[in-house]
């Protein structure tokens, strides 16, 4: 089985990772773990999302973490913008990439955005547009790919008719979505094949939350169709806010010691990554979710006994 030589890691942790967290993180923390990110060697990072605070209030200060991110280091930044007042945000905070986010489920189009898929298509119109005017690369996400909290499964035919109606709009990237984390490998697999039909191979990604704990098995699924560029939240950080019970993404850390493991390069520094992932979970008071960071952890303390 060939496997791609590399892979491009999208980190979501300062956005899909901590849009989901209760207690407000301050721009302050937001910004040192974009720094650590970066640090580490992640050159794409999802950073903020330019959505309504009285939705995601945690995304309020998207703004000042953009102001405080460190430039001029090769990092792309990209954001989320689910309307114009959003690509307003999004255009003066000088991400590199809006992320517009449509879903396969009409059930929680409605909860996430309170639109239906077509209404969404329509409002998306615009600010895919703006963004392509104002020289900023788009990037889809289809939601819901193969399951809904609202409607339960969810079939590739629902994906492949969001991915052809944001195709139609402009979008140049297409990232399949398993919101909840109820993937497995084939129909993960099957929905990823919708945006191949339409998308090169290099446009579309994988965005696997690990509820289900399928996240890696998926990933290793559609590493074989050839996908070589996937979301993935430091130390497994976060979840939907409007995804009842759903988990964080993938944990980076678990994607890239597989991913090394297997000889693909990913150009992330695995130790200064874990570090970053402690750190942020330490300011949160949380344990990371990431099983590679607690297992480097626990040889550590046994090393430390040792010694
Ligand atoms: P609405 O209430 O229908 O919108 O929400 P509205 O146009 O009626 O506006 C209501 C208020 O929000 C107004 O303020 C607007 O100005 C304000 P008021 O007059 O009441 O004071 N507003 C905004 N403020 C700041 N920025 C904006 C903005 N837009 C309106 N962009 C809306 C519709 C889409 C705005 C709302 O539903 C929303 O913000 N939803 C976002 C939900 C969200 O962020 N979900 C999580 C991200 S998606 C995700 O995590 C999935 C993903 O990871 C992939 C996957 O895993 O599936 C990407
Ligand atoms: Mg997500």
């Amino acid at each position: 089985m060939s496997h791609p030589t590399r892979v491009t890691l999208v980190e979501v942790g300062p956005r899909d990772g901590l849009q989901n967290e209760s207690a407000p993180v301050s721009a302050a923390d937001k910004i040192e773990l974009v720094r650590r990110l970066a640090a580490a060697g992640l050159k794409e990072i999802e950073a903020a999302s330019f959505v309504s605070p009285k939705w995601v209030p945690q995304m309020a200060t998207s703004a000042e973490v953009m102001a405080g991110v460190p430039r001029g280091n090769g990092v792309r930044y990209s954001a989320l913008a689910p309307n114009m007042k959003g690509l307003q945000g999004v255009l003066e905070a000088k991400a590199d990439e809006v992320v517009v986010f449509a879903s396969a489920s009409e059930a929680f189009s409605r909860r996430n955005i309170n639109c239906s898929i077509e209404e969404s298509i329509e409002r998306f119109a615009p600010v895919v547009q703006g963004a392509l005017e104002a020289g900023l690369k788009v990037r889809g996400a289809v939601s819901c790919a193969v399951g809904c909290p609202f409607q339960g499964e969810v079939a590739p035919g629902e994906v492949e008719r969001v991915v052809v109606a944001l195709k139609a709009i402009g979008v140049q990237h297409m990232g399949i979505a398993d919101t909840i984390g109820v993937g497995t490998p084939l129909r993960v697999r099957a929905a990823l094949e919708r945006a191949l039909a339409h998308y090169p191979l290099h446009q579309v990604s994988g965005h696997f939350h690990d509820t289900y704990g399928q996240a890696l098995a998926n990933i290793l699924a559609s590493l074989e169709l050839g996908v070589h560029v996937f979301d993935a939240s430091v130390a497994g950080l976060g979840g939907c806010p409007y995804a009842p019970g759903a988990t964080g993404n993938v944990a980076t850390e678990d994607v890239v010691y597989m991913l090394h493991g297997m000889g693909i390069d990913t150009g992330v520094d695995l130790d200064a990554l874990i570090e970053a992932g402690q750190w942020i979970c330490e300011r949160i008071g949380r344990e990371p979710a990431s099983r590679v960071s607690r297992a480097k952890a626990a040889s550590r303390r046994v090393a430390g006994r040792a010694g």
